[in-house]
């Protein structure tokens, strides 16, 4: 998996001959989507501001050692109160969209039940500002938040959840869909499932191998209903939903037998358990074993299965994986093979990997429309003068972007990028020492200030020209 290690070899994020991609053209269509992307809990802070709930986040941050610098987001980016300043810099990048995440703690303070309107009045307020501004509104309804009160009743474990997420769809929608006409409803459901119930490294902190398939059960039954509540409620809607997809690649190459086992196992895992079902309605065999009897019910898979207006793909980096006969899922992840270079979250740095999902999913997933709606690097020199000189970030962006224009090129129909993410934030169980922002943010102070990247983001989404 993505997560982990230290970040040594960081030598200027340069190009090694096998992961790069030489794309024709260098030029973006001109009605490609030029955005940002981020996530209430890890910007908003205002925990208890206007009725809003506790989400497992809350909790599960309190609990000494699990972030590593000893952090929370109780304030983060602050961007509860100074979504305007964020939006402002949105604005004047120039770019077309922000990919935002809606609380549903805020929404449904307990989950299910009763609306909280000042919930939903300060996403009214959001979205009016970005319309405002000329930013065209993404909302995340699902970015690893979930009320605590419903994780007290068993979490993504109980199928209720799945059915309480839809009502939850239908509140926003209700109030905003005359307006906010762009919606995600899950992000990176795999990293939830696995970071949260198996390795109990991101909220809820559960390590239980049970939970697995009924939680990817639940999760891919949420997004389905809600799509269809979204659907149902307004006719002129893009829907879409996220997934972090990484190709995964056996140790010692294809031709490693026991090591391809493990890489096809863990791609079931993390990438097919989730395409599959929205699809295909089914289920990889892997994932069939994790579920117990009785768990699908008639009808589930036809809710799953339903057509999206856009794939959003999160990449970041591929997994390399080794079969460990120790490990309970004889799966262990492998170093990369050597000379790969790592940003400063540990990440190998591989734009050759962006291009494999998006061939797969045009290749094996009938070809869909595609955002990229995370892409992005924690970059190591985020401390120094006064602009930030991150040319690790901008030949980190520049590398990858040849990737996308490359999978254009091979038929992908892809609309939009979306960099990770405006500004530095609460990165999860890394607290605030993984720096993936445009612009800084100076926690005692709160200044924003842009880096080069932006600059370059900017010159970027203004000229649609890929500079070389
Ligand atoms: C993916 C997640 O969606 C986001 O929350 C996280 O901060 C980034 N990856 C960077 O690791």
């Amino acid at each position: 998996l993505a997560l982990g290690g230290a970040g040594l070899g960081l030598s200027g994020c340069q190009a090694s001959p096998d992961t790069e991609l030489h794309p024709r053209s260098r030029q973006f269509p001109k009605d490609f989507v030029w955005g940002v992307a981020s996530a209430a809990f890890q910007t908003e802070g205002g925990q208890t501001a206007d009725g809003r709930g506790p989400s497992v986040w809350d909790v599960f941050e309190k609990k000494p050692g699990v972030v590593v610098d000893g952090s929370d987001a109780t304030v983060a980016t602050d961007s509860y109160r100074r979504y305007a300043d964020d939006i402002d810099l949105i604005a004047g990048a120039g770019l077309g969209a922000y990919r935002f995440s809606i609380s549903w703690s805020r929404v449904l303070p307990s989950g299910g039940g009763a609306i909280n309107p000042a919930g939903l009045d300060h996403y009214s307020r959001m979205v009016d500002a970005m319309l405002a501004k000329g930013v065209t509104p993404y909302a995340t309804l699902f970015h690893w938040d979930l009320p605590q009160a419903l994780q007290d009743q068993g979490g993504w474990k109980n199928r209720d959840t799945a059915l309480r997420f839809a009502d939850y769809a239908n509140a926003v929608v209700d109030r905003l869909g005359d307006r906010l006409k762009r919606y995600i409803a899950l992000n990176e459901a795999a990293v939830h499932a696995v970071f949260g119930h198996l390795l109990g490294e991101h909220a809820p902190g559960l390590k239980d191998s049970a939970l697995l398939g009924p939680t990817v059960h639940h999760m891919n039954l949420a997004q389905g209903l809600a799509i269809q509540a979204l659907r149902a409620s307004h006719n002129d809607l893009s829907v879409g939903t996220t997934m972090a997809l990484q190709p995964c690649r056996p140790a010692g190459g294809e031709l490693a037998f026991w090591n391809r086992l493990a890489s096809d196992g863990l791609d079931a895992l993390w990438n097919r358990a989730w395409l599959d079902p929205l699809f295909k309605g089914t289920y990889p065999k892997p994932l069939l074993d994790m579920l117990q009897a009785g768990t699908v019910k008639d009808g589930d898979m036809a809710a799953i299965r339903q057509k999206v207006d856009f794939l959003g793909v999160n990449y970041y980096a591929p997994a390399y994986v080794r079969l460990d006969l120790s490990s309970p899922s004889k799966i262990a992840p492998a170093a990369p093979p050597k000379g790969v270079e790592l940003d400063a979250f540990g990440r190998h740095i591989d734009p050759s990997g962006l291009f494999q999902v998006l061939e797969l999913v045009r290749r094996e997933y009938g070809n869909p429309p595609v955002m990229i709606t995370e892409n992005g690097c924690s970059d190591p020199f985020s401390k120094g003068p006064a602009v930030i000189q991150d040319t690790f970030r901008i030949n980190y962006l520049r590398r990858h972007l040849e990737a996308v224009l490359a999978a254009r090129e091979a038929g992908s129909p892809i609309g939009g990028y979306f960099c990770w993410t405006l500004l530095d934030n609460f990165e999860w169980s890394l607290g605030y020492t993984s720096k993936f922002g445009l612009v800084a943010h100076d926690r005692a102070t709160g200044v924003r200030t842009p880096k080069a990247s932006y600059a370059w983001f900017k010159a970027l989404a203004a000229s649609g020209a890929l500079p070389v």
